[in-house]
């Protein structure tokens, strides 16, 4: 009690401060996004995400270079096909963008940890990320096409594949397939909880994957549901996932903050599109400190048990974070 306790002697100053700091937040963390399209010496801006671009795979490679040279290791693959179908075939075709990207970026930075999205939602003309039959996304058809596409890409060369479609079983239908196919090392990050989003917003401008008719609210996660998080995440854990997702990040701190305390295996976050160009905005505007806003979500999304954290800021923290 007062005046015995004072918290304020551990802020004194800035080097007690470090030596009590509980969270810091490093380059190591990151998993940065690329959205790469067809093309060549294309590098497009996204116009409700300043500082990110649809890019062809040349200039994907060079990105890819300035990334792991910032210390990022990682990144994960968005495609956006010339041509989509009522099937999404671009997503399974062994010539198709991501199968193009990895192999050139994998021959490039070899040391780069190169993760693949695997959902339909690109590649398919109605923009749903399954299969549509009478009017509704089915679930059991769209396995088997997810599981093709996962293959595709281990076949040209990703490092880990992480399934964003939210349909039952995919995780097993994927590990099946990846082990049947000789690829039983490559492991599966699930956005296991991933929830039906306004913050997706800005993202659907630059995968070009809006839904054409209704929503994705019937194989996405409600944002009111808290436990539901858990059995999706037990789910996909029993199913063989060696990560798993909770997506968005930061009006789900809780929900991620439950699944660390919950389960023994790396917990990713996806801080979203949505979350960037808010920061990005409101610091245009001059309303806010760009740099310290974005520091600090990043280090509360790992304090409440991210373990990894998937983001479009990657190279502007990593900039700040390499002094
Ligand atoms: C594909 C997918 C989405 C995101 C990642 N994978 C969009 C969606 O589900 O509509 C969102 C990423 C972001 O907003 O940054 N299913």
């Amino acid at each position: 009690m007062f005046p015995t306790h004072r918290c304020r002697r551990l802020r004194k100053n800035e080097t007690i401060r470090r030596m009590v700091r509980q969270t810091a937040i490093t380059p190591d963390d990151f998993i940065y996004p690329l959205f790469v399209t067809y093309g060549k010496g294309v590098r497009k801006e996204i116009s409700s995400m300043p500082g990110c671009y649809q890019e062809s795979v040349d200039e994907a490679v060079k990105n890819a270079k300035e990334i792991y040279s910032l210390g990022i290791p990682s990144i994960i693959l968005f495609g956006i096909p010339e041509h989509k179908d009522e099937m999404g075939s671009g997503a399974y075709d062994d010539n198709g963008i991501v199968q193009t990207a990895i192999k050139a970026i994998k021959d490039a930075v070899p040391e780069l940890y190169v993760i693949t999205d695997v959902c339909m939602c690109e590649y398919t003309n109605h923009g749903h990320c399954g299969i549509i039959e009478k009017g509704e996304v089915n679930n059991d058809k769209t396995l088997g096409l997810l599981a093709m596409e996962a293959v595709s890409h281990a076949k040209a060369g990703a490092d880990m594949v992480a399934p964003s479609d939210m349909m039952d079983g995919r995780v097993a239908a994927i590990r099946n397939s990846l082990d049947r196919e000789g690829f039983s090392e490559i492991p599966i990050m699930s956005y296991a909880a991933k929830y039906a989003s306004a913050f997706y917003g800005p993202f659907r401008e630059a995968a070009e994957s809006t839904p054409q008719f209704g929503d994705r609210r019937s194989y996405q996660m409600d944002p009111a549901n808290r436990r539901e998080a858990l059995r999706e995440v037990a789910l996909d854990i029993e199913e063989g996932a060696d990560i798993v997702m909770v997506k968005p990040a930061l009006s789900y701190l809780d929900v991620i903050s439950d699944v660390k305390s919950t389960f023994a295996i790396p917990v990713a976050a996806y801080n979203v599109s949505g979350e960037y160009s808010l920061v990005k905005a409101a610091g245009k505007m001059g309303w806010i400190d760009e740099d310290r806003v974005m520091l600090e979500i990043l280090t509360s999304i790992k304090r409440a048990g991210a373990d990894i954290i998937l983001t479009y800021f990657a190279k502007d923290a990593a900039k700040i974070l390499n002094g």
